[in-house]
């Protein structure tokens, strides 16, 4: 007899979503941090929750309310985010880096607050750890999923980074474009893979972009060999 066509469902599958800024401290009163709300990565916990998936939300510092029926680990730092994805990322099915991770740390962090001094403050910064890029390093069967916010060509800044960060797809946005900046409800996203563009979604709330997101990574990660 025909098979029936498989429904799109995340039953079963372990889905990791990272979201929201990181917090870098420089004394225990002053930190560096970046724009993000983290509602696109909270969208995408409660569609893949939605699709049945067992879903785990690594949180920094966020500006929405996150949902109480997730697990949460709530996370400050670039190297406390790190250090969770690195936990988790064995025992999930898919990884989504929705998380606007700081570049960037201070390269001392002070135990006392700093005080006012000379007419000017120089304070030297270090990289973070690529998160992302680590985890495409040591990937074995999950999918991996970046995102990038671009302002300018979309489409080369996004190849580069699923290449050189070993991602099985990149969802990028132009920052620039009207209601897909920060901090808003709204995001217009474009899917790449290795073969290139595979999707070019219009303006959609962040929950809609969400659910296509799940709906095609559930089609994916059926067609694989589990
Ligand atoms: N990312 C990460 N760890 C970092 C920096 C970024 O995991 N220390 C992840 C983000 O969560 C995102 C992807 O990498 O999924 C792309 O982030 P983006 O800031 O666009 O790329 P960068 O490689 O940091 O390059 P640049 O900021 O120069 O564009
Ligand atoms: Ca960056």
């Amino acid at each position: 007899p025909q098979m029936q066509p498989q429904m799109l469902t995340l039953k079963g599958r372990k889905v990791l979503i990272t979201a929201g800024g990181t917090i870098e401290r420089i004394d225990p009163v002053r930190y560096i941090t970046n724009d993000s709300s983290g509602k696109m990565g909270i969208a995408i916990a409660e569609a893949a929750r939605d699709f049945g998936a067992d879903v785990t939300l690594v949180a920094g510092r966020v500006s929405a309310v996150l949902p109480d029926d997730i697990r949460i680990i709530r996370v400050e730092s670039a190297e406390d985010m790190f250090q969770a994805v690195m936990a988790e990322m064995n025992s999930s099915d898919i990884i989504i880096k929705a998380a606007a991770v700081a570049d960037y740390r201070p390269a001392v962090r002070h135990d006392a607050k700093l005080k006012k001094k000379d007419s000017t403050l120089t304070l030297e910064l270090e990289k973070t750890t690529d998160i992302l890029e680590e985890a495409g390093r040591r990937k074995q069967h999950q999918l991996l999923v970046g995102f990038a916010a671009e302002t300018g060509n979309l489409e080369q800044y996004a190849m580069d980074k699923l290449h050189r960060k070993n991602c099985d797809l990149i969802a990028a946005n132009d920052v620039s474009a009207e209601g897909a900046g920060f901090n808003g409800d709204t995001n217009i996203l474009h899917l790449f893979d290795r073969s290139g563009r595979v999707a070019e979604w219009p303006l959609l709330s962040k929950r809609e972009a969400a659910d296509r997101l799940m709906a095609l990574l559930a089609e994916r990660l059926q067609q694989r060999p589990s």
